[in-house]
């Protein structure tokens, strides 16, 4: 029962409880007429500390296209945030007017705070350098959708693999597929952190600096940006920002049915001619993401359509 809970991390649900959203996920992109307003009277907060476009939007949309209202802020200091109040008082005075709450932050664990002092379900759009759970139940989605299976596959993650929490929460939720092997590509500075590794088996992933090594094994390539916001100097930014470009040129080695994932924004690291390319799917995937958030606002809320 998904009802009342909160979504801090990927690993808060079951493989069960992922596949009834998914499912759910399918079902509304078949026929999403049907569910234009089972949200109606309901109303979610949209509480954004960073910023964002797809994860704001994608929430803020499938609200709204589930017939329900929104309310938030997309600049803290257009809250009492500036004033001083804490997570847990802000959250608890959102709960007073809001039905479902939905916080990008950029320190780790404050969603976790706000979740363990809310009357209301909390979703984490994104703490720090942490965790991702909803870019992951997107990237899930999409590789269900695309590959027709969420098993048997070799994913190569490349780019920042340090400071980005998609990449740390879709290792968590994909290692507990089948037959799923991992290949880190990333510079020696911004390899993945050691607790993710450490929860995978020593014949489940390889690391190297180089995307020509590897591009022709791979069945799912998940392109990351160099987060300019997490580093501490800028002089290490600019050595780093263009460690990886993928080209046309480099894409000929890769396999036919390889799809291409980005959880975007991109800044250089997929050239735009990449974007014809029939294996570049990381535009639907951010389609996909309003879908997925669609399911997990109705499951967190526990409305159905035929209810
Ligand atoms: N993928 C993602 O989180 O994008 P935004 O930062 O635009 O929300």
């Amino acid at each position: 029962m998904l009802k009342g809970r909160h979504l801090i991390e990927p690993r808060d649900f079951s493989l069960e409880e992922l596949d009834q959203i998914f499912s759910l996920s399918e079902e509304i992109i078949k026929d999403q007429q049907a569910y234009l307003d089972v949200c109606k009277g309901k109303l979610l907060a949209s509480l954004f500390y960073e910023p964002s476009t797809r994860t704001r939007f994608s929430f803020e949309a499938a609200m709204l296209r589930l017939g329900g209202q929104v309310i938030g802020f997309s600049e803290a200091n257009s809250s009492s945030v500036s004033k001083g109040e804490s997570i847990g008082d802000t959250i608890k005075t959102v709960g007073c007017y809001a039905d479902i709450a939905v916080m990008r932050h950029p320190k780790e664990g404050a969603p976790l705070l706000a979740s363990k002092k809310s009357y209301i379900p909390v979703i984490n759009a994104g703490d720090g350098g942490h965790q991702h759970p909803t870019q992951t139940l997107t990237d899930l989605l999409t590789i269900k959708i695309l590959k027709k299976d969420l098993s048997n596959h070799t994913i190569g993650l490349c780019g920042d693999l340090k400071f980005g929490r998609t990449v740390h929460s879709l290792v968590k939720a994909m290692k507990r597929y089948l037959n799923i092997n991992f290949v880190f590509i990333s510079p020696e500075e911004l390899q993945i952190p050691d607790y993710i590794k450490d929860e995978l088996e020593e014949n489940q992933y390889y690391e190297t600096a180089s995307l020509d090594e590897v591009i022709d094994k791979l069945d799912i390539l998940y392109m990351t940006r160099v987060q300019k916001e997490r580093f501490f100097n800028e002089e290490d930014y600019l050595r780093l920002k263009d460690s990886y470009i993928l080209t046309n040129d480099k894409l000929s080695a890769a396999k036919e049915d390889l799809i291409i994932m980005h959880p975007l924004p991109r800044v250089n690291e997929i050239s735009v001619e990449v974007d014809e390319d029939p294996r570049a799917v990381y535009f639907q995937q951010a389609k996909f993401g309003m879908f997925v958030r669609m399911a997990l606002i109705m499951k967190l809320l526990g409305v159905d359509k035929n209810a």
